[in-house]
């Protein structure tokens, strides 16, 4: 065979470089395009901020909104801070900071666990972006509100006030969710700025008792978890927007997934490494993941062995529902712990997901789905509320997992 020169081989592969990251770069800004032109539209719709945060449709198609003490309120915000990242453009830092400013009053909400969400998807961003200091006044405040709701005894911080639980029997008095990890992200940078160990320690005992009471032998996790507020015991591991309490919700895998691996990258602890990638390793091995890799909204649902305590009537769903928002937070947890493991494994899956999700089967037609971006996603089948709708999580982290995807090629 004839041998062929290297200085034939060399502009060949520059050439192939060349255009895979052209390839890339085109995927990245077509979807910046269309998220800009349809975010444009969901502004134009709604007006200034009143009150009112986009967080899915009614079934007619219109817009449904909640308040700003709603647990979906800062993904708009976030999402316009995320285009403004994302584009460089003023117009979207002008819309991010008119739709962040009215959430202050969640500083003093000590009535909800997920002032995380609320705030640091918001504030948290805005004040990434901008360094404006009364941003960091802002959340150090909502870390403050955060802390009280931690009991040193169970070492959690509570989520939901308790009462009957969704199974209409059992009485909750500490119920914890795995959601929960996501508002850690808030107290981990409150210890930074503040230097006060005490957000971080609090944060740390909360991700170890997860480890301990949520996390099941196969890595898959409970929704829920109550405790007795007077011994720390556990009381009940259950659901509430999954299928079955031995069952895996999928959204909640996915927020296990990203909660961890924020917590690896806060505090360097493979504790936590390991964790996130048995977490995304159940995710992703698991027979029951369709092959888009877009997960159905429980990886159990229907299945025998799992028997649902809810009234709820599966029967009408013919096929097995999807929710794309687990897909985007999985996707965007994936690019980090990629970064974290050096694995191109969780970095393939992410970009598959993300490429999947940024397809015409679900991402949206401009104009259409109420002016969000993603379609197919399942809010809580149980409830019978926010089924096969766009919800403002998923865009939010469709977004964040679309920056990740550009920086993670930007740096090869
Ligand atoms: N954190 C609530 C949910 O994921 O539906």
């Amino acid at each position: 065979m004839k041998r062929i020169k290297k200085s034939t081989i060399l502009p060949l592969i520059v050439l192939l470089l060349f255009s895979c990251s052209n390839k890339e770069n085109s995927f990245v800004d077509e979807n910046i395009k269309f998220a800009t032109e349809q975010t444009k539209r969901m502004l134009d719709s709604i007006g200034e901020p009143q009150g009112k945060y986009p967080r899915t449709i009614n079934d007619d198609g219109s817009l449904r909104t909640t308040n700003i003490y709603g647990w979906t309120s800062g993904f708009f915000p976030g999402t316009l801070w995320y285009l403004y990242e994302l584009t460089n453009d003023n117009y979207w830092k002008e819309q991010a900071v008119k739709w962040t400013m009215p959430l202050e009053p969640n500083k003093d909400n000590t009535k909800d666990h997920d002032v995380g969400f609320m705030m640091y998807c918001s504030y948290g961003n805005g004040l990434r972006l901008t360094k404006n200091k009364e941003y960091k006044n802002i959340l150090i405040q909502t870390a403050n509100s955060l802390i009280t709701r931690y009991n040193p005894v169970i070492k959690s911080i509570k989520s939901w006030e308790g009462g009957k639980a969704h199974n209409d029997t059992t009485i909750w008095n500490f119920p914890v969710i795995i959601d929960n990890m996501m508002n850690l992200e808030l107290l981990m940078w409150a210890s930074k700025v503040t230097g006060d160990q005490k957000y971080r320690e609090i944060a740390v005992n909360h991700a170890n008792t997860t480890i301990k009471n949520h996390i099941r032998p196969d890595y898959s996790c409970y929704h829920v978890v109550d405790y007795d507020t007077i011994t720390g015991k556990v009381l009940d591991q259950a659901t509430a927007q999954g299928y079955a309490d031995n069952s895996t919700w999928a959204r909640g895998q996915a927020w296990g997934i990203y909660g961890f691996t924020m917590m690896y990258r806060e505090t360097k602890d493979t504790t936590y490494l390991n964790i996130a990638k048995k977490m995304a390793d159940f995710f992703l091995n698991n027979p029951n993941l369709p092959e888009d890799k877009i997960s159905f909204w429980d990886f159990n649902a229907g299945q025998t062995s799992y028997t649902p305590e809810w009234k709820y009537d599966y029967s009408q769903h013919k096929e097995n529902l999807r929710d794309a928002s687990a897909a985007a937070i999985a996707s965007s947890a994936m690019f980090e712990l990629a970064q974290h493991t050096g694995d191109r494994k969780y970095s393939d899956a992410a970009t598959i997901m993300l490429k999947n999700l940024a397809s015409d089967k679900y991402r949206a037609s401009l104009g259409k789905n109420g002016n969000f971006i993603l379609m197919h996603s399942t809010g809580s089948l149980p409830h019978g509320k926010e089924i096969d709708v766009p919800l403002v999580y998923a865009d939010y982290y469709f977004l964040e997992a679309l920056k990740r995807y550009k920086e993670m090629n930007s740096n090869k």
